[in-house]
C-alpha cells in the first residue's frame, strides 16, 4: 500500500468566489482529493498584504469557507482550515527567508504588480508574500500545488526555497512541483477574462434575480434575431459550454439556424440551466454561511489535524539548522528559581 501523495492549495480571501473561479480553481481542486491527500486553507494572513477592513475580510473568510464546502469539500477528507490556526508557518517563513536574497523579492511577481499598479513604496507584506507562500507549501510535506498561472513564479520560489534549505542543511524539505491545470478560460460579463479586477465577474452564489440580471448583461454580437449566430464567438454560449453542458448542445444549434432565436432567448436558457446546474449548491452555501460559529468549528478541527503535520516538520527543520532546544521547563520551576535566587 503506498500513501498517496500531498496536494494543497491556498486561497486568499480577498473575494466573494465567481464563476471563473469555480471553474479554473475551485472544481480542479476538489477533484484532487480523489487522487490525493489533500489540504486547502485559507490563506487570510496573504490577505492582510491589500486589505485594510476587518470585517470585509472576516466576511470573505466565511465566503470562501462556505463556499468550498457548498462546492461539495468533504473535510473528513480534506484538510481545510485557516492558516492563521498554524501559527508554524510564520517561524518557517523566517528561517526560508534567511536563505533568499532581497533582490529576488524585488524583481517577484507580487513586487512588481504593486509597482506596475502605481505603489510607490509596497508594503513589506507584499514583498515577503512569496516567502511566506513558500512556507505554507513546505511546512506540510506538500507534493503538487494546483494553481493558475499566475502563481508560477511562487511555486518556483517555494521549489527554489526547498531545494536550497535541502543543500544546506541536509534532506529535510519535500520539492513540491506545480499542478497548473489547462486553466479554461472563463470569459466575463464583457467577454474578456473573468476577474475581479475588471469588474465583469459573475458571483458564483449570487441570488437568482442578480444571476439572471447579470447573465442578460453578457456582451453579444449584434446580428438579428433570425441572423445565423456563431456559438464559439459568444461568450453566451462559451459560458454555458463550461458551466451547464447538457443545454449547450441545444443552443449551438438553436442559435446556429437563427431564426427565432436571439441573444436573449439564448441568455434565458442559459440562466434557466444554470440556475438549476447552482441552485442545490446555492441552498447548501446559504445554509453553511449562516453559521459562522459552525463554520469556525470545521476549520478549527482542520487546523488540529494539520497542526501536528507541520509541528513534525519544524522539529526536523530546526534541528536541522541548529536551533536544538530542550522543551520549555514549566512555568511553576520558573518561579521557584527566581523567589530563590533573588531573596
Ligand atoms: N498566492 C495564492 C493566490 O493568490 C494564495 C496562496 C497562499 C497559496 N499560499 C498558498 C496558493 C500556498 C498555493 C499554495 O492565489
Amino acid at each position: 500500500m503506498t500513501t498517496p501523495k500531498t496536494s494543497l492549495t491556498g486561497i486568499k480571501p480577498t473575494a466573494t468566489p465567481h464563476l471563473g473561479n469555480y471553474l479554473g480553481a475551485i472544481r480542479p481542486a476538489l477533484r484532487l482529493a480523489e487522487q490525493y491527500r489533500t489540504i486547502y486553507f485559507i490563506a487570510d494572513y496573504h490577505a492582510l498584504t491589500t486589505l485594510r477592513d476587518p470585517q470585509a475580510l472576516q466576511g470573505y473568510i466565511y465566503d470562501v469557507a462556505a463556499t468550498w464546502l457548498a462546492c461539495g469539500l468533504d473535510p473528513e477528507r480534506t484538510i481545510f482550515f485557516r492558516q492563521s490556526q498554524v501559527i508554524e508557518v510564520f517561524e518557517l517563513a523566517w528561517i526560508l527567508a534567511c536563505l533568499f536574497g532581497t533582490g529576488h523579492l524585488l524583481r517577484g511577481h507580487s513586487y512588481k504588480d504593486a509597482i506596475a499598479k502605481g505603489q510607490k513604496d509596497p508594503n513589506a507584506g507584499i514583498t515577503f508574500y512569496p516567502i511566506l507562500m513558500a512556507a505554507d507549501i513546505l511546512l506540510y510535506d506538500t507534493h503538487v500545488v494546483p494553481v493558475g498561472k499566475d502563481q508560477k513564479q511562487h511555486l518556483e520560489v517555494a521549489r527554489d526555497l526547498a531545494g536550497r534549505f535541502n543543500h544546506h542543511f541536509g534532506p529535510t524539505l519535500v520539492v513540491p512541483e506545480p499542478l497548473i491545470g489547462e486553466a479554461p478560460l472563463v470569459p466575463g460579463t464583457d467577454g474578456t477574462k473573468m476577474s475581479k479586477s475588471k469588474g465583469n465577474t459573475i458571483p458564483l452564489f449570487a441570488p437568482p434575480k442578480q444571476l439572471r440580471k447579470l447573465i442578460m448583461s453578457i456582451k453579444t454580437g449584434s446580428e438579428g434575431l433570425d441572423d445565423p449566430k456563431d456559438p464559439d464567438r459568444s461568450t453566451v454560449w462559451q459560458l454555458c459550454r463550461q458551466l451547464a453542458p447538457e443545454a449547450a448542445g441545444p443552443m449551438a444549434e438553436k442559435l446556429r439556424r437563427g431564426v427565432g432565436y436571439g441573444w436573449g432567448h439564448a441568455k434565458q436558457d442559459f440562466f434557466e440551466a444554470l440556475d438549476a446546474e447552482l441552485g442545490p449548491m446555492r441552498e447548501r452555501f446559504e445554509a453553511l454561511r449562516g453559521d459562522e460559529a459552525q463554520l469556525d468549528e470545521t476549520l478549527a478541527a482542520g487546523a488540529a489535524k494539520a497542526r501536528p503535520i507541520a509541528q513534525a516538520t519544524m522539529a526536523r527543520v530546526r534541528e536541522a539548522v541548529g536551533i536544538r532546544r530542550p522543551p520549555c521547563p514549566p512555568k511553576e520551576t520558573l518561579r521557584l528559581k527566581k523567589s530563590g535566587g533573588g531573596g
